[in-house]
C-alpha cells in the first residue's frame, strides 16, 4: 500500500490533477495495486479564506506519505504569491527535496516547434538545485520607496548542497547508461558561486570515469538548446538557470502542458508536480492539457517501485498523441476531460 498526498492548488491544477488521479486510479485496478490517496485543499483559496498557506504541522504530515502529487500554485488573487512561496517552496525545502527532475522528450516529431528534428534528438533530464542558490530567500532593502532604494537579493550555494545534485546527476547518468554529463553556469560573471560549481563538479567528474563532461554558459545553453539538442544527456545547473532552462526544454519537447518533474529525496517523500504553473488565462475553461500532469503521476509510479505501470501510462501518453487525441495545445480537439479520458482507454 502507497499512501499519496493530493494537493490540487489552484488555477488549471485542480483540472489536470484531477485527471491524473483518474489515471492514477484506473491503472491502480488494473493491476492490483495499492493507492491511498488524500487530498489537501492547500492553495490560494484558503488563503484568502483562512489566512493558511502551509499549515502548521503540515510538512509533518506530509512525511507521513510516500508521495505528494501537486498541481500548481499562484493565484492574480494573490500578488505576492505568498502563499505559493510558502507550499510550494516550503515542500521543496522543509522536507529537502534537493532534486528537481526534469524529463525533456520529444514524443512525436510534431509537437517540437524546432524544424526538422526527430524523436531522438530531443530526450535529455535536467537535475534542477531545488533547495537553495537564488530561491534562499536572503536578501532586503534599504531605503524602500525612496529615489536611492537598494533591494539586495542574495544566493546561496554551499559545498554539500552543489556536491549533492551533481552527484545525483551522475549517479543517474550511470544507472541510466546515459554518455555525457552537461553542466550549465555563469562562472564568467557569478566567480563565487560559479567557481565553488566549477570546482565541485571537476571533483565529482572523476569519480565517474565513463561519463564524458562538459561544461557550457548558461546563456550559451539557452542558444544550443534551440540549435542542437541532440549532444544533450543530463544536464545539471543550480535553481534558478534550471527553472528558465526547463521552460524552454518544455518548449523544444511541445509545450509546457506536457513536461513532467519529480521533486526528489532518495528514500524519503518526494513531490512530483508538472512544470507548468496554474495558467490563469486557461483556468475553469476545460481546455488545459492534462499530460503534464498525467506524465508526472507515471513519473512517481516509477519512483514509489511500480516502472512497468509507469511505463504503461508513457506509452498511452505516446499514443494518444500520434493519433491526436488531445487538448488544442497539441493540435487536438478534445477538453482536458476527454484528454484524460483518451488516456484511461488506451489502458485497458
Ligand atoms: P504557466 O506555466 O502557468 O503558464 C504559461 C502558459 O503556458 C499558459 O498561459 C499557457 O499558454 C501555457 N500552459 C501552461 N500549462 C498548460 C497546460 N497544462 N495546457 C496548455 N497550456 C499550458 O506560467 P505563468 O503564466 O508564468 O504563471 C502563472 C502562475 O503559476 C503564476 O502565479 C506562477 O508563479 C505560477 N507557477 C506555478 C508553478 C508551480 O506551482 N509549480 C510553476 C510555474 C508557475
Ligand atoms: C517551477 C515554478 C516555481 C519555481 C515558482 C512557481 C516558484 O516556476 O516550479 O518551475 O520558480 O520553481
Ligand atoms: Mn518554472
Amino acid at each position: 500500500m502507497k499512501k499519496i498526498a493530493v494537493i490540487p492548488g489552484d488555477g488549471i491544477g485542480p483540472e489536470v490533477t484531477a485527471e491524473a488521479v483518474r489515471v492514477l486510479r484506473h491503472i491502480a485496478a488494473l493491476n492490483d495495486v495499492k493507492l491511498e490517496l488524500t487530498e489537501f485543499d492547500w492553495g490560494a483559496d484558503k488563503f484568502l479564506k483562512e489566512g493558511i498557506t502551509l499549515p502548521e504541522g503540515g510538512l509533518e504530515l506530509l512525511s507521513g506519505f510516500d508521495a505528494i502529487l501537486a498541481g500548481a500554485f499562484g493565484d492574480p488573487r494573490v500578488p505576492s504569491n505568498k502563499h505559493a512561496e510558502d507550499i510550494l517552496l516550503g515542500m521543496r525545502r522543509g522536507l529537502d527535496l534537493y532534486i528537481n527532475l526534469r524529463p525533456v522528450r520529444l514524443l512525436h516529431e510534431r509537437l517540437t516547434p524546432l524544424r526538422d528534428r526527430k524523436t531522438n534528438d530531443i530526450d535529455f533530464v535536467v537535475f534542477r538545485e531545488n533547495t537553495e542558490g537564488a530561491y534562499c530567500g536572503a536578501g532586503g532593502f534599504l531605503k524602500r520607496g525612496t529615489a536611492d532604494e537598494i533591494a539586495l537579493q542574495e544566493e546561496v550555494n554551499t559545498r554539500s548542497g552543489v556536491e549533492r545534485i551533481i552527484v545525483a546527476a551522475f549517479e543517474y547518468a550511470k544507472a541510466e547508461g546515459r554518455k555525457r554529463v552537461t553542466m550549465a553556469d555563469k562562472s564568467n560573471v557569478q566567480r563565487f558561486g560559479g567557481d565553488l560549481w566549477q570546482r565541485v563538479f571537476k571533483e565529482v567528474a572523476k569519480e565517474y570515469q565513463g561519463i564524458e563532461t562538459n561544461h557550457q554558459y548558461v546563456d550559451a545553453m539557452a542558444m544550443f538548446m534551440v540549435l542542437d539538442p541532440g549532444q544533450y544527456d543530463v544536464i545539471v545547473s543550480n535553481n534558478l538557470f534550471g527553472d528558465i532552462l526547463t521552460d524552454l526544454g518544455a518548449a523544444i519537447q511541445g509545450g509546457l502542458g506536457l513536461a513532467a518533474s519529480g521533486n526528489i529525496h532518495p528514500g524519503r517523500v518526494s513531490l512530483f508536480e508538472p512544470v507548468h504553473g496554474s495558467a490563469p488565462p486557461l483556468a475553469g475553461k476545460g481546455i488545459a492539457n492534462p499530460l503534464g500532469a498525467i506524465l508526472t503521476s507515471a513519473m512517481m509510479l516509477k519512483y514509489l517501485g511500480f516502472p512497468k505501470q509507469s511505463d504503461q501510462i508513457e506509452r498511452a501518453v505516446g499514443d494518444a498523441i500520434a493519433a491526436t487525441e488531445t487538448t488544442k495545445d497539441l493540435g487536438g480537439q478534445l477538453s482536458t476531460q476527454q484528454a484524460g479520458s483518451a488516456i484511461i482507454e488506451r489502458l485497458k
